[in-house]
């Protein structure tokens, strides 16, 4: 994967994002989550790769796009039979459904890709999930006690358990958690949906974000892993079976080790990884879209491993050929 793709899918996750913010606070988050799907799907076979959905909408049956397998890009409209690097990729086209059904915070338009192999081809199951910044990384533990982990992260960070914050999915699966983080006298922010921005704001310091702690979904944790990769944080997961039927899901996707605590480099093994992603809605790092009559801003947040670079990436699509008015 040497060419520089970058750009590509920032224009991916960029209009994925316009496509459903269209829709937000409609109430109708099925709606939301097909304008995303759908244009992302289109986006992408205008990217110059033989690419291959390892994480998305679901396998081919139950998904009519962005399915698991489903190869995308330009080498897959027969563009002159031009070499075009395999890549994997991991999307989730509208990350908190229903954020942008409800107009709440933090929804995202995101992806993820690496070379072919770089990413773990997870089963949409649970994970139990620890996310923390470059600061902490090497003083916690997922199987250690909530208090230890709290009063380990406060000690990396120089300052007290009572002045962290650590985001909570609000669960009822999660009472016995919130209760622990709440006995260490940690302050909490509990959140509808989004687990995906929340680690990510986890890992930048300033964010006001220390910690995410609890279950969220397995697809959100391999596209945190690549997001972990780029900024130097970490996650730490175990994917949560419940059911016989989990077990031969895992199986036959390759997972041999059912109990595996996974770390970014797990989840995320490769050396090229881009991760885009760009608002719907508002959030800490990223605005969501606005849309103002000559045209639609967006905010994202582009990403790689090779080079080493973070771009927060402001951008103007310009809609009227006459005279439009662009305000800083
Ligand atoms: P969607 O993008 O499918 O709306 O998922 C949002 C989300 O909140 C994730 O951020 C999280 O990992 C997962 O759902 C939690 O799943 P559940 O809602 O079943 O608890």
């Amino acid at each position: 994967m040497d060419a520089d793709l970058s750009l590509d899918f920032l224009r991916v996750v960029e209009q994925a994002a316009i496509a459903c913010a269209h829709t937000m606070g409609q109430g109708d988050g099925h709606r939301s989550d097909q304008a995303a799907v759908e244009t992302m799907r289109q986006e992408m076979d205008s990217v110059p790769i033989d690419g291959t959905i390892v994480i998305g909408e679901g396998e081919r049956d139950e998904a009519p796009m962005l399915y698991i397998g489903e190869k995308v890009g330009l080498a897959n409209k027969g563009a002159n039979g031009r070499p075009y690097p395999a890549v994997d990729i991991a999307v989730d086209p509208l990350e908190g459904t229903n954020l942008c059904a409800t107009g709440a915070p933090n929804a995202l338009a995101v992806l993820a890709a690496a070379e072919k192999g770089g990413l773990l081809h997870a089963p949409d199951l649970y994970m139990e999930k620890l996310i923390v910044g470059p600061s902490s990384k090497d003083a916690v533990d997922l199987d250690a006690p909530v208090k230890y982990n709290l009063w380990a992260i406060a000690k990396s960070l120089g300052r007290r358990v009572e002045d962290l914050v650590v985001i909570v999915l609000e669960r009822p699966r999660h009472a016995d958690l919130i209760a622990e983080i709440r006995a260490t006298g940690a302050r909490i922010r509990l959140i509808g949906d989004g687990d995906l921005s929340a680690g990510i704001a986890a890992a930048v310091v300033g964010s006001g974000v220390h910690a995410v702690m609890g279950t969220g979904g397995a697809p959100e944790g391999v596209l945190t892993a690549a997001a972990m990769k780029c900024l130097n944080g970490e996650i730490f997961a175990r994917l949560v079976i419940r059911k016989p039927e989990d077990e031969e899901r895992c199986k036959a996707m390759g997972i041999k080790d059912l109990k595996k605590v996974y770390r970014a480099n797990d989840l995320a093994p490769g050396e090229q990884i881009i991760f885009a992603a760009t608002g719907v809605t508002d959030g800490a790092l990223m605005k969501g879209v606005r849309f103002f009559g000559d045209g639609t801003r967006t905010t994202s947040l582009i990403m790689q491993t090779n080079p080493h670079r973070i771009r927060f990436i402001d951008s103007i699509q310009v809609a009227s050929d006459k005279y439009p008015k662009i305000r800083f």
